[in-house]
């Protein structure tokens, strides 16, 4: 789509129901509640990644997760909505939810090649605008704001985008982010398959990750001999 090209961005209005971005709102506010009690509680350690954190550079004190089952879902449903009007063939690589609060703020950046084409959801809460600057073409700023359901199609790499301190209470989007299908080995973010945490990223993560268990396995193993 030659529009698209052109200006690197595109909303899409009530991409999804508003009954059912509210639903979401509900769900993603219980897996923050309870995964903050886990880690609370030591019930499952604070590295547990899948699981989502609060130690996402970008805002240390807010609630993200990647790769969420349903945020994965929307990645793969929405995906023909999103080649649809950006006019790319694109391949899924991954899904990011975060739940701002009040005074939060997202710096300015672009981002890296896995988020060639990206679109942000909001879930609900504020309609928090979010600016974009073309880092090539015309320096002029511009913002969108989004009610509950929309989503921007933006093109990741090319506009530098960020958000001003957020007003209201809450904001919940999720960032689904897609590739040219030229770049076959971006697929899913370097993952098998959707769905799997960051770990299983062929960077290392997973080998790192099993590596770690294998040597706790291994510990507990050896703790198991000595009582013998
Ligand atoms: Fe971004």
């Amino acid at each position: 789509m030659l529009n698209f090209n052109k200006k690197k961005y595109h909303v899409v209005k009530r991409a999804l129901p508003r009954p059912m971005a509210s639903f979401l709102v509900d769900y993603f506010f219980l897996k923050h509640q309870v995964v903050a009690k886990f880690f609370r509680d030591g019930f499952i350690t604070r590295d547990r990644l899948e699981w989502g954190s609060w130690a996402d550079p970008q805002n240390q004190s807010t609630y993200s997760c990647y790769g969420d089952f349903i945020s994965e879902t929307l990645l793969l449903r929405l995906h023909p909505l999103i080649e649809k009007h950006s006019g790319h063939k694109l391949i899924p690589t991954y899904s990011y939810m975060r739940i701002y609060k009040k005074g939060d703020v997202l710096e300015t950046h672009i981002d890296r090649a896995e988020c060639e084409v990206s679109a942000t959801l909001n879930l609900g809460g504020g309609k928090w605008p979010v600016f974009f600057k073309d880092k090539d073409g015309d320096k002029k700023a511009f913002s969108i704001s989004l009610s509950a359901g929309d989503l921007a199609i933006y093109k990741g790499c090319e506009l530098q985008h960020w958000r001003e301190a957020l007003e209201e209470e809450y904001c919940i989007q999720v960032f689904l982010h897609y590739t040219n299908e030229a770049n076959q080995h971006l697929r899913f973010d370097t993952r098998e398959m959707p769905g799997l945490p960051s770990a299983y990223k062929q960077s290392g993560g997973w080998f790192k990750y099993s590596q770690l268990n294998m040597d706790i396995l291994r510990g507990k193993d050896k703790d198991k001999d000595k009582d013998k």
